[in-house]
């Protein structure tokens, strides 16, 4: 199938590139530097510039038309502040699933993070009172809201802190899990591993270290 990558230069998505490539997967990676783009198809994908915080909804239609499935691994990444949080992780996540929706994409996941929960009844803040973290989680959980309120297949996935140490291609999956890291590369199995199962549609799914094999933890998250 025809895979979507957005933030396809992130470290995520560059794992995920390739392991989708070798899967036989035609990736096309949106990426927000053109200079990138050299990096990117090196991964396997064909590159696209597309910077989710600048592009119009015409552009970003245009980036995933003929896609079966988009995910988006985007993110405005350490150093950036409450507003980035805002115009890229909620903003730009937003904007990327209209796209999808528009676009006919029958799959859609989104990769969210552990603690989102968190804030999920705190009160809004006061102008400038959050710490960036706070702003981060607010960000990625109305982003999730957004993408449960469309109609595309999504699956949401909420990795606790991300590692770059090697895979082992063990993972804890399931609706909660308890605080935790994970592998960067095991993310990316497992993203893979969502998108061959359209079962997992409509699940909200935590994910840390483990000593599941990752088909076996996605092939559970669909007989609970
Ligand atoms: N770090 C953690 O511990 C943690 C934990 C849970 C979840 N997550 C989430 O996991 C995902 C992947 O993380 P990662 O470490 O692979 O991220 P990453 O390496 O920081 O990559 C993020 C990518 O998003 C791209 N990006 C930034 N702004 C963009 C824009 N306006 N338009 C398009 N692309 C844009 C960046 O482009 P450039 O290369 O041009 O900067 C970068 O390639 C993110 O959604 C992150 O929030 C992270």
């Amino acid at each position: 199938m025809r895979v979507t990558v957005a933030g396809a230069h992130g470290q995520v998505a560059l794992l995920l590139n390739r392991r989708l490539t070798d899967a036989g997967h035609d990736v096309v990676g949106l990426v927000r530097n053109p200079a990138h783009l050299d990096e990117v198809e090196a991964s396997g994908a064909r590159g696209v510039v597309c910077d989710l915080e600048s592009a119009s909804s015409e552009d970003v239609g245009a980036a995933v038309d003929g896609s079966d499935a988009v995910v988006f691994a985007a993110g405005s990444g350490p150093g950036s502040g409450p507003a980035r949080k805002d115009a890229m992780d909620r903003a730009g996540a937003e904007l990327l699933a209209r796209a999808a929706g528009s676009a006919g994409a029958s799959r859609y996941v989104l990769v969210s993070s552990m603690g989102v929960e968190t804030v999920r009844d705190s009160a809004p803040p006061s102008a400038g009172a959050e710490d960036v973290f706070t702003s981060y989680l607010r960000a990625k959980l109305a982003s999730e809201d957004a993408v449960r309120a469309t109609d595309l297949a999504w699956t949401v996935l909420r990795p606790g802190r991300l590692t770059d140490g090697p895979g082992t291609g063990q993972v804890t999956l399931a609706g909660r899990v308890e605080d935790g890291a994970v592998p960067r590369e095991d993310v990316a199995a497992v993203l893979v591993a969502l998108l061959d199962e359209p079962r997992t549609s409509g699940k909200v799914l935590e994910l840390v270290a483990g000593a599941t094999p990752v088909d076996a933890a996605v092939a559970a998250t669909v007989r609970d």
